[in-house]
């Protein structure tokens, strides 16, 4: 079919073409009898994006995005037929007030439409080269802070989404300063199977995505490469950490670590987690970004605050008493593991000296045999006043030589023969 060079819609047009037209006329092109195509957004590697409107909705504004048909390769076709059908089936899992909203999906004429809501607003990349310069720090720093609850997200979503096209024109800025994602042309949901996108924006991509191996880590070095961008207004140098700095010395070196470190090459040395950078860039926020200045949002602030303190001075209070009575109970235990071990002490030396009086008993005993042996010639007989004197011997120091109580009687004592 053949297209329009300006806009990429098939040609000819029934009337102007909504590139040059703009906002104009009654005969824009108008599809699936429901979405009119009023002007051109944008045109990227995967299609075309138009602003429409919705004539079944009160002319609700709209955007529509066409894919590309003038692929040379019947092959290379189908991979982005692939890759919209992905997008769309994304984009209809997700829902978060930072990405962009899936509103339809259609087929006419051979080509592959998206239809979303419209972003009031424009893309970051955009915004730079129109105003030519890059933007403050802090501004950047806000931005990526939104970036990072967005990529928390996704990468917390189930299945976990690996959004792998982080750059400037992917991102937009709404008239509200929100930060909307759109594109999710190769946006994965993490499954099982083999990754073979092999799909990279260079600059903003790391090296393990050129083999197809992207995990969470590798949207986090897109963001320090897009930080970079913002700060500098320059590209990031592909497959090379960034250092915003090297590039302006006015730069912070807090937020220049920041961002060589989420653009590290090996993906150990990166934030290995969207809060991880979402942390150090929020630890730079200045003091005045929560002082009160009579703002409402401000005055909320304050009375929580307060809340807070108020709160927690009871708290404080029930504490210390907790704090009192397991003291008081960690004493009586203290006490009665004294008690315990002292009580353990005594019985100790009471075995010991039992033991000791059970050896010098045996020593007695051995000593009456040899001699009762010794006097009938190797024949006992009945004993003697010293055989009584030496067992009597024995039996004393079976009761108590310590002063101890007796050992109880465990019927193996030794008998006179
Ligand atoms: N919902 C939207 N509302 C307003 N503008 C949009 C919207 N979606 C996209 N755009 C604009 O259209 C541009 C191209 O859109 P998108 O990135 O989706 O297309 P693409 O063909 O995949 O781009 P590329 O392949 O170059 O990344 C964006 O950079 C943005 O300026
Ligand atoms: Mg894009």
């Amino acid at each position: 079919m053949a297209t329009c060079p300006n806009c990429g819609l098939p040609a000819p047009h029934d009337g102007p073409c909504p590139r040059l037209n703009g906002l104009n006329s009654s005969s824009n092109i108008v599809l699936q009898e429901r979405y009119e195509l009023i002007g051109l957004l944008g045109q990227g590697g995967m299609g075309t994006v138009y602003m429409a409107r919705d004539l079944r909705l009160h002319n609700r504004p709209c955007v529509v995005k066409k894919l590309r048909d003038d692929f040379y390769r019947e092959e290379d076709k189908e991979k982005a037929v692939a890759f919209f059908q992905r997008e769309i089936g994304v984009l209809s899992e997700l829902q978060h007030p930072n990405i962009v909203h899936i509103l339809d999906r259609f087929e006419e004429n051979d080509d592959y439409c998206l239809v979303m809501e419209y972003v009031e607003g424009r893309d970051l990349h955009n915004i730079l080269q129109e105003r030519g310069e890059p933007f403050p720090e802090e501004q950047v720093r806000d931005w990526a802070i939104q970036i990072c609850e967005v990529l928390e997200y996704l990468h917390e979503h189930f299945p976990p989404v690996i959004y792998r096209d982080l750059k400037p024109s992917n991102i937009m800025l709404d008239v509200k300063g929100r930060i909307k994602l759109v594109d999710f042309g190769i946006a994965r949901p993490v499954e099982e199977g083999v990754d073979n996108t092999h799909v990279v924006s260079a600059g903003f991509s790391p090296p393990e995505q050129y083999w197809g191996a992207a995990d969470p880590r590798s949207d986090i070095y897109a963001l320090g490469s897009t930080m970079h961008f913002l700060l500098t207004g320059k590209d990031p140098v592909a497959l090379h950490p960034s250092s915003p700095r090297a590039e302006n010395p006015a730069i912070s070196e807090r937020i220049d670590a920041i961002v060589q470190q989420a653009t590290a090459q090996d993906a150990k040395v990166r934030y290995q987690k969207a809060d991880e950078i979402k942390l150090a860039l929020l630890e730079e926020l200045p003091a005045e970004k929560v002082k009160g200045k009579g703002h409402a949002s401000d005055l909320v602030i304050g009375a929580s605050v307060l809340a807070v303190v108020v709160g927690g001075y009871f708290f404080l209070q029930q504490v210390e008493k907790m704090r009192d009575e397991v003291g008081v109970q960690m004493k009586a235990f203290e006490k009665e593991a004294s008690k315990d071990a002292k009580e353990k002490e005594q019985l100790k030396q009471k075995l010991k000296a039992y033991s000791r009086a059970v050896e010098a008993n045996d020593e007695a005993l051995k000593e009456w045999r040899r001699l009762a042996t010794t006097r009938n010639e190797g024949q006992p007989t009945k004993a003697t006043n010293a055989d009584v004197a030496a067992q009597a011997v024995g039996e004393a120091q079976l009761t108590d030589p310590e002063g101890l109580d007796p050992l109880p009687d465990t019927g193996n004592g030794s008998t006179t023969p």
